[in-house]
């Protein structure tokens, strides 16, 4: 029968087995796939494995620290972190359409996670010719099927180094499911927080304010998601809820009045839906009172905002994004 237990032994022996006295490397991007393909892959050949993490400074509140710490502490996986939020914030500065900051942002990435692998490649060790990817069973489907290689091209001209190296690919989640997959996690030992964590893009909040993305405005949309989180939380409503972005109107303002005047502030955008596979998806229908309590916390207790609307909108015709 198959158990998670099984699949957890038999995935690491099938990874000793592939890559054997070589070196591999994997990006942990926060999600639930990367941490769990990563912690596999921990527990079958130690310290064999490199992982890097490109913070961007575009993470949700706590993220961050739980890959560096609570990741770390739960797998003793080796971890390089690359703090790369000042090169982000510059390559966005002035950019306001979604698709040149979503390329702008997939181009750092790229860049930033290349330098760090060719920095681990050029230390001392044995030969590091795998890379860990954590591809589900529905994106193989999807894709067609098909295992492979991957390329990385060095544009860093760092010497002593060939102009393309390949890398085969470690795919040990790709018989699994998403819920078989938090079950994986869960048998490893992983943080909650991480294994539980519901889609989140890999542009992170640079496409949940409207508008420019500056250091003020992440900090004061990171603020108003954990928040929302919070309370979505503690109103037992992550299971009926897919996600729910909370995305800030940076070019929009409105009038308001608190404490002793009139204010003229930005409005916050609250998106929860249902969804089965994020294809389709419906505004969820969640009670008012929660509504309420997020809706007074927000404006309370994050500067600059002074109203908080629902989005009550399905896919289609919207997307679950705002951008
Ligand atoms: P949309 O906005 O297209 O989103 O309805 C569908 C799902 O995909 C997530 N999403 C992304 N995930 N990189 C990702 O890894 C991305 O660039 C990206 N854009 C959207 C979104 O959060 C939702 O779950």
């Amino acid at each position: 029968t198959w158990t998670t237990g099984n699949i957890v032994e038999e995935q690491i022996a099938a990874i000793r087995e592939q890559v054997g006295d070589k070196r591999a490397i994997c990006g942990l991007s926060g999600g639930v796939d990367s941490a769990v393909a990563a912690a596999l892959v921990q527990k079958a050949i130690g310290s064999q494995l490199t992982c890097v993490y490109v913070d961007h400074g575009l993470m949700r509140k706590g993220e961050t620290e739980q890959v560096e710490k609570d990741f770390v502490a739960a797998t003793g996986v080796q971890l390089k972190v690359v703090d790369a939020q000042e090169r982000f914030l510059n390559a966005l500065a002035g950019v306001s359409d979604p698709e040149t900051k979503r390329k702008i942002i997939g181009r750092e990435f790229i860049r930033v996670f290349e330098q760090a692998q060719l920095e681990i490649l050029q230390e001392e060790g044995p030969a590091v010719s795998f890379l860990v990817q954590g591809t589900l069973y529905p994106d193989v489907v999807e894709s067609g099927g098909g295992t492979g290689t991957a390329n990385i091209k060095s544009h860093h001209n760092v010497g002593g180094l060939p102009d393309d190296i390949e890398f085969e690919l470690v795919e040990p989640l790709r018989q699994l499911f998403k819920d078989e997959v938090r079950m994986v996690g869960q048998e490893l030992g992983l943080p909650e927080e991480i294994v539980q964590r519901q889609p989140f893009p890999g542009p992170g909040l640079g496409i949940r304010i409207v508008g420019e993305v500056t250091k003020e405005r992440l900090d004061l949309l990171r603020e108003a998601d954990a928040i929302a989180r919070h309370e979505l939380t503690a109103a037992g409503l992550d299971r009926e809820i897919w996600q729910c972005p909370v995305v800030l109107l940076a070019d929009v303002r409105s009038v308001g009045v608190q404490g002793d005047g009139r204010t003229y502030g930005h409005p916050i955008v609250l998106r929860p839906v249902s969804s089965e596979d994020a294809m389709t998806a419906d505004w969820t229908r969640m009670p008012y009172e929660v509504l309420a309590r997020i809706s007074t916390r927000i404006t309370n207790e994050v500067k600059d905002v002074n109203r908080v609307v629902l989005d009550c909108t399905s896919k289609p015709p919207g997307t679950i994004e705002w951008e």
